[in-house]
């Protein structure tokens, strides 16, 4: 599908210039990019597969839906989506990329969208790359956006630490999220919740509902 959404690269901010030639650091290389190598990894790492975490999170919700992925990266989530059976899928990244869907280039702390433009609004791993300073900046764009649903898979840690990754990617930060997004709006509900621990991190895969 062809790129449609508005979106512009001089919206972004600094510091951002690690994430611009982010390619360089070999995350697509060492990551699968289909949704069966990706269900493979999963199911080694964590015991199901990202389609079933997928399903389990957001399986009841209308396959018309609108979604917005904000940090789709190559589209590896949308995917999943697609091959579950949703159809109207937008994402957007600090990169261009290719993914099902329609895609724009545009930071997830300045979304060119209106209020309440899509149905579920969700991030995966992509809010850990954000420095503390930005997530509530990031968190509210993310609740403007989304009319009803928002979904986070993220490092977690109850305690806010930083994660060095070895020089591979950038810095990640763990905070106790949803905790953002329950201050910035406490009347939210936390519908559903699953902490998956890998290695020596853990994340945390959230489902937050508008009231
Ligand atoms: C680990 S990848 C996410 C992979 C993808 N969500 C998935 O599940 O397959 C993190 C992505 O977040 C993007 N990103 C980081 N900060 C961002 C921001 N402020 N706005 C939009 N995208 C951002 C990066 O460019 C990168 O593609």
């Amino acid at each position: 599908m062809s790129v449609t959404v508005p979106g512009s690269l001089g919206k972004v901010r600094p510091p951002l210039e690690k994430w611009q030639d982010w390619r360089t650091c070999g995350w697509t290389e060492r990551n699968p990019d289909t949704v069966s190598g990706i269900d493979e990894v999963y199911k080694t790492q964590f015991g199901f597969t990202r389609t079933q975490l997928t399903e389990e999170f957001i399986g009841h919700i209308d396959r018309a839906a609108r979604v917005l992925e904000v940090g789709c990266a190559g589209g590896l989530q949308l995917k999943v989506l697609e091959q579950l059976g949703f159809t109207d899928l937008f994402g957007v990244d600090l990169r261009p990329t290719v993914v099902p869907g329609r895609v724009a280039v545009a930071d997830g702390r300045w979304l060119p969208f209106a209020d309440g433009a899509f149905e579920l609004a969700f991030t995966s791993g992509t809010m850990m790359h954000l420095h503390p300073a930005f997530r509530d900046r990031f968190c509210e764009e993310l609740l403007r956006v989304s009319r009803r649903w928002i979904w986070g898979v993220e490092l977690w840690a109850a305690v806010p630490s930083r994660w060095e990754w070895n020089g591979l990617m950038p810095n990640a930060w763990a905070l106790p999220e949803p905790g953002t997004l329950l201050r910035i709006n406490p009347a939210l509900r936390l519908r559903k919740e699953r902490k998956m621990c890998r290695y020596n991190f853990t994340y945390n895969s959230f489902l937050l509902e508008k009231p």
